[in-house]
């Protein structure tokens, strides 16, 4: 195939009419390759990619041909010192020609800038992500397991939980608001040095995307939180799906006692929205969270693999305790 002739640049509000329709159609010809799912995926909504790309503003790329098109796209994101990549496209018809290593290595040059930890993940069938990862330097390490709860088939367990000591993000000052940060960065931090969660806490609510959940002790220090995204990624959903983007349980905390009561108030506040399902994604190195997510009504619908640079710190390979649930980090 002939090469192109492409330029990689930051991307722009006014790029992403152009993401949102590169994004659809990549991923439109992926599902119906690898899932047999024929039906085109809209696209993701505008909001939505404002959203995406809003987590780590400096680092989203675009590439551009030299007739000024849309050739592809890579979103990132940073927590602190953690650094992950991804979602990433280039045109079905245009793939194999450098563009997407290009994109892939622009974002990963800015995100070495501050991050000491990088990751993404990607789908398994796809051994062509797999082969582009290995070679720049990337690791497979434990698997992640994508979960769905039915907030339907668990409606008489879920709506009897005590969700007294259950507060939310929303509700709160702007002093408390202060205080309920420095905890979730400590929470977070204890589950990986330099791992910070609060921007996706501030990000929910900043977009109106969802909801932060905080599961309090007497003293009224958090136990555990659960940012709840119920805002759809594409137009014309109807999946009834909210997103678990996060559910972290402090040190020390009864992670039981603390999952249980963020569930009951997240199935009142999705149930209440229409909403009749939530997903979520959780390392199966955290095999504790597994199995309290698997016995509260959760099903594993699929795997995803999950990658860092190889010279990440040794506990992202070795199992942990804690519960720290998210599709991205640790
Ligand atoms: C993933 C994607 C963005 C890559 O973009 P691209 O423009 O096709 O990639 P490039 O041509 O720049 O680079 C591909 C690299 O992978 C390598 N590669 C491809 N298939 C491979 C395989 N089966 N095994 C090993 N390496 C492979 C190529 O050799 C090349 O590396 P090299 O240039 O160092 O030799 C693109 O294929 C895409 O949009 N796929 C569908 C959506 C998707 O999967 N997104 C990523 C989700 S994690």
């Amino acid at each position: 195939m002939a090469g192109i002739e492409f330029s990689v640049r930051h991307m722009l509000e006014e790029d992403l009419p152009g993401v949102a329709e590169v994004e659809a159609g990549v991923f439109t010809d992926w599902y119906r390759v690898y899932r047999k799912d024929p039906e085109p995926l809209p696209e993701r909504t505008i909001e939505e990619l404002r959203y995406a790309s809003s987590r780590d503003p400096e680092g989203n790329f675009v590439a551009i041909a030299r007739d000024g098109a849309l050739v592809g796209f890579m979103f990132s994101r940073t927590w602190g010192r953690v650094g992950w990549m991804g979602t990433f496209g280039v045109p079905t018809q245009l793939q194999g020609l450098g563009i997407g290593k290009a994109l892939f290595l622009r974002t990963l040059e800015h995100l070495r800038k501050k991050a000491t930890i990088i990751g993404l993940e990607t789908m398994p069938e796809s051994g062509a992500n797999l082969g582009l990862y290995i070679k720049n330097g990337f690791v497979a390490t434990y698997p992640t397991v994508v979960l769905e709860l039915s907030l339907v088939k668990e409606a008489d367990r879920l709506k009897n939980v005590d969700t007294d000591g259950v507060a939310t993000w929303g509700a709160q000052d702007r002093r408390t608001r202060r205080r309920l940060i420095r905890q979730i960065q400590e929470i977070s931090a204890a589950h990986l040095p330099g791992l910070d969660y609060s921007i996706e806490v501030e990000g929910i609510h900043e977009h109106e995307f969802g909801e932060t959940l905080f599961s309090t002790d007497e003293e009224g220090r958090i136990e555990g939180f659960a940012v709840l995204r119920t805002a759809p990624f594409r137009g014309e959903d109807t999946s009834g799906r909210a997103y678990l983007h996060v559910l972290a349980v402090g040190p020390g905390a009864d992670a039981d006692h603390a999952v249980t009561r963020l569930l009951g108030g997240i199935w009142s506040r999705a149930s209440r929205l229409g909403l009749t399902k939530v997903v979520t994604g959780v390392s199966s190195r955290h095999a504790h969270a597994l199995e309290l997510l698997l016995g509260s009504g959760f099903i594993a619908i699929r795997a995803a693999i999950r990658m860092v640079e190889r010279h990440a710190p040794p506990e992202l390979f070795t199992p942990s305790n804690g519960v720290n649930v998210a599709r991205w980090a640790g």
